[in-house]
């Protein structure tokens, strides 16, 4: 299969392209090379990815309408995923014209593209930050998801309604992911998760906000490129719409369109993780503990049923595991 990935020198994208072109599918890649975090890591994943033959980049910003066809010239895609964003909760309170530019703008001009390849399934990143605050847990799909913390969230939340509308009026089927928390070997810097582990080898305190309260639903990487890859083999279409007694189907009425969460629903407390880290760095932490950040929301949860249903597949993997790899790459990298 052909693919039109952006994002792909990110943490994410990386990953999802390594894998298909590992079972040896065509990738074009689409990536700005943002200065949000480390230029050079997201280098180095890129050129893992040139090692392949059925790997092309576009290195250019969304907002290049000229590139992004340019791509789609070299992508020819079956399927395209949108991955680039502007990610990151907190940088969205210093910096938020830049999520606008990315997430709004950005996304548009992939929606469009999309409408006019016509590629057999779109599929976009959309995050778990759309739920906001709410106290309903685990987060289902169908639950309100209009009350957005901060710019971050309110732009991936606009992506999505947006995204219904071409594909009511173009007809391509789109799907959103909801990503909560995601991380493994070859993650953000920003996350914290690498600033723990950084901040523990070099003897520096961490910060743990909301005194330790927060919770979140931590989704392995390699966990979260199998939900992905597996949702791309059902594009939202009526013959596969879900009838259960027990959570709703969000594939839309009057669009191939539908949200789906990628999580486990397993979440892990903040003192457990900082522990976890701890246990497999061998090593305490020097811990400083902060008020909630503003923005933040004290827990994510997610309900995977509708990714099951669709899929047969839930993230699985232990956050032990999952750290443990995580740390073994950091130390082996850095
Ligand atoms: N990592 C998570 O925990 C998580 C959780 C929820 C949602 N998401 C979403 O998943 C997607 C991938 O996240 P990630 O963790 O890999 O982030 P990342 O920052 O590592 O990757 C994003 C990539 O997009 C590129 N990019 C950003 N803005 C661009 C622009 N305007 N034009 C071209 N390229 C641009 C960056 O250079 C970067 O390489 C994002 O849409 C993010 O919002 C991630």
């Amino acid at each position: 299969m052909r693919y039109l990935i952006t994002g792909t020198a990110g943490f994410i994208g990386f990953h999802l392209a390594k894998r298909l072109l590992d079972e040896g599918h065509y990738v074009v890649g689409f990536d700005g090379m943002t200065n949000y975090y480390d230029v050079a890591l997201k280098e180095k994943r890129h050129a893992i990815l040139e090692r392949s033959n059925g790997f092309k980049a576009v290195i250019a910003q969304l907002k290049d309408r000229d590139a992004l066809d340019k791509a789609a010239e070299l992508a020819e895609p079956d399927v395209i995923v949108h991955l680039a964003a502007q990610a990151g909760v907190r940088y969205s309170l210093e910096n938020p014209r830049s999520y606008i530019d990315s997430n709004l703008v950005g996304s548009f001009n992939v929606i469009e593209l999309a409408a006019r390849l016509k590629p057999k399934h779109l599929l976009l990143a959309s995050t778990s930050s759309v739920y906001g605050s709410n106290e309903k847990v685990p987060f289902a799909e169908s639950d309100k998801a209009d009350e957005p913390m901060t710019i971050y969230a309110a732009t991936k939340k606009s992506m999505e309604v947006m995204a219904h509308s071409y594909a009511h009026l173009h007809k391509v089927p789109t799907t959103a992911f909801r990503f909560f928390t995601v991380y493994g070997p070859w993650g953000r810097p920003d996350m914290a998760l690498f600033k723990f582990v950084d901040a523990i080898r070099k003897d520096r305190p961490i910060e743990i906000y909301g005194e330790g309260k927060m919770s979140r639903d931590f989704t392995y990487i390699d966990d979260l490129i199998e939900g992905v890859i597996r949702l791309m083999a059902v594009p939202p279409d009526e013959a596969n719409r879900i009838t259960s007694d027990t959570y709703a189907d969000t594939l839309s009425r009057h669009a191939p369109f539908r949200v789906v969460n990628i999580g486990g629903g397993q979440p892990v407390a903040l003192m457990r993780f900082v522990e976890t880290i701890e246990a497999s760095l061998g090593k305490p932490a020097i811990r400083k503990m902060l008020p909630m950040q503003q923005g933040e929301v004290p827990r994510t949860y997610a309900a995977p049923d509708l990714l099951i249903g669709l899929t047969g597949f839930r993230p699985e993997i232990d956050i032990e595991v999952g750290v443990r790899r995580f740390a073994e790459w950091y130390q082996e990298h850095y």
